[in-house]
């Protein structure tokens, strides 16, 4: 079961039921790229984060041009609402760059939740800087709604999730993240239960969770992405009714 909302994550989320989500798993436009805040807010997300030798041409996407104060309170509106959906013990994971890395943190735990931990996403496809440190990972934050959900079969967790971004026929959107990973990720929601993505992108979230036998929320802003998460995760349904 999927319901992908188009719509402003702030506009939708408190249409949804209080206490019916078991995880909230999300990417939000990381509101990075360049560095000053001058540079991030200038250009949409297309100009930041696609390279002229992507060999892409995908679609850009709003809300992503807040300075740093303004992206930390606008997180936590969204992260406060995403409180009051989630049951007690259930998990928020919000991923960032090093750069969002602090304002994500404080965004998570102003909104209320239990900071636990950071899973870092790395990606073997990366940058090398000449005379400095490649950066080749990416952030996945931990946080609990009071105490984490305790499962009857008790499961354990990698700290560090691997695998690259999507490339060719299966890249749809700028900022997509691998299934794999989150398919990995999705285990600390309890068996058959709900994820919630605010700002669901291409879907990738609820494919993921679709594939791993849970249901899936979502919002997205942008009307061609909210259409392209639909049929993503219908092909995933599809795939899962067929397995
Ligand atoms: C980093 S991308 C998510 C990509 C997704 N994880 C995937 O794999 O396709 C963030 C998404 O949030 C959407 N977005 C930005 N502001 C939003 C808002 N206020 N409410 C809902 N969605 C929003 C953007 O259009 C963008 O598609």
């Amino acid at each position: 079961m999927f319901h992908v909302h188009h719509g402003d994550a702030l506009a939708v989320l408190p249409t949804i039921t209080t206490g019916s989500a078991d995880l909230v798993l999300t990417d939000p436009p990381y509101n990075s790229g360049g560095r000053t805040n001058a540079e991030r807010t200038a250009q949409g997300a297309r100009g930041k984060y696609v390279t002229g030798t992507a060999g892409h041409d995908l679609a850009d996407f709003a809300g992503d041009n807040r300075d740093q104060r303004s992206y930390t309170r606008w997180l936590a509106l969204v992260l406060i609402e995403c409180l009051r959906i989630s049951r007690p013990g259930a998990s928020a994971l919000v991923f960032c760059d090093w750069r969002q890395l602090p304002a994500t943190s404080d965004a998570l735990q102003a909104a209320g939740w239990t900071w636990r931990g950071i899973i870092p996403w790395r990606k073997p496809i990366s940058r090398p800087q000449r005379d400095g440190f490649r950066r080749e990972c990416e952030y996945v934050l931990w946080g609990s709604n009071g105490q984490p959900y305790r499962h009857a079969e008790p499961i354990y967790l990698p700290g560090l999730v691997q695998g690259s971004q999507p490339r060719g026929r299966g890249r749809v959107h700028i900022t997509q993240k691998p299934v794999d990973i989150l398919r990995q990720l999705v285990q600390v929601c309890p068996p058959a239960g709900v994820v919630l993505d605010p700002f669901a992108g291409s879907g990738s979230t609820g494919v993921a969770a679709v594939l791993e036998g849970r249901s899936f929320v979502g919002s997205e802003i942008t009307e061609h992405y909210a259409a392209i998460a639909r049929e993503r995760i219908a092909a995933a349904v599809e795939q899962e009714g067929s397995a």
